[in-house]
């Protein structure tokens, strides 16, 4: 592909194509798919997003959401395709390296160490980023301490976005449902992510702490100048702060837009509608 043709798709692959357009996107998806058992599950996904954009991706149960995030983040490999954070190729990263590029996520189900302490949780996340090497941990020097007074102090400031900080002591598997998301999206954030991939950070939660939730996701992107995906069922949060929306059934980009373009788009009103037809 030659290099114009590849600065033009990524322009037009992008959701807002106004936005942002003076830095390197924080993510780029080029053809991206993936089969299983012979069956696309994702298949040619072109997705560009923005430097401090707040995106949603949507589409009915089984449309293949869940699965792009974990090829964003390498937990599976894709079939096809390219993913280019910050303009980086991620072909021979793992997960880890995916992480450390730039990439944080929670998970549908969560995910949390849940017989450690909510501290201990972020200070998993903040390790994947602390500088010292494995013999200083092992002998504990002076440098290790100093590492670890900083995360400490760092996984206690990010806590107290979520005003989770007086619970840092207690075991995160007793806090409650809502508490936990809350806590997956911290330890995500204890990474330095420069994009996080939130899956269904609303399932679950009660309307009020859902209206909590979309002003906690707009003062992460404010504070942190990040941009933020998120896959949501509750089309009253993706339609009320996501600023650009890719809707996705069987595992297609079917329609990109504003929410405004989205809400009336016939193509993605049938889709959702189809299904409820089947059901
Ligand atoms: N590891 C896997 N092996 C086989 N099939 C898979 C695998 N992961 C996902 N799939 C299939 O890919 C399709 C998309 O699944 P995915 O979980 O991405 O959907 P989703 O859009 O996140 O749905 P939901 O809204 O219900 O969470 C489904 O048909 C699913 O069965
Ligand atoms: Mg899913």
């Amino acid at each position: 592909m030659s290099k114009y043709r590849e600065e033009y798709d990524s322009r037009s692959n992008k959701l807002i194509p106004e936005r942002d357009q003076e830095y390197t996107p924080v993510i780029e998806a080029i053809g991206l798919g993936i089969t299983f058992g012979g069956l696309p599950a994702v298949d040619d996904f072109n997705l560009t997003v923005g430097r401090t954009e707040i995106c949603g991706l949507i589409g009915p149960n089984g449309a293949g959401k869940t699965t792009v995030f974990n090829l964003l983040t390498k937990v599976y490999t894709p079939t096809k395709g390219k993913i280019l954070p910050d303009g980086k190729d991620t072909r021979n990263m793992n997960t880890s390296q995916v992480n450390q590029a730039g990439i944080a996520r929670t998970f549908q189900n969560i995910r949390l160490f849940k017989n450690l302490t909510v501290l201990e949780n972020v200070l998993i996340g903040a390790h994947n980023h602390i500088a010292y090497n494995m013999a200083s941990a092992i002998c504990r020097t002076p440098a290790y301490w100093s590492e670890e007074k900083k995360a400490r102090e760092r996984a206690m400031e990010l806590l107290s976005i979520f005003e989770m900080q007086d619970h840092a002591q207690e075991q995160a598997g007793s806090l409650p449902y809502g508490a936990q998301r809350r806590l997956e999206i911290v330890r995500a954030l204890a990474t330095q992510p420069r994009l996080l991939l939130l899956d269904e950070p609303a399932a679950g939660m009660n309307p009020s702490e859902t209206a909590e939730l979309m002003e906690n996701i707009h003062k992460i992107r404010d504070t942190f100048q990040i941009a933020i995906m998120l896959i949501e069922h509750d089309m009253g949060l993706v339609m009320g702060i996501c600023e650009g929306i890719a809707v996705l059934n069987f595992g297609k980009i079917i329609a990109k837009g504003t929410p405004e373009q989205i809400r009336s788009n016939p193509v993605v009103i049938e889709a959702y509608l189809g299904k409820k037809r089947e059901a």
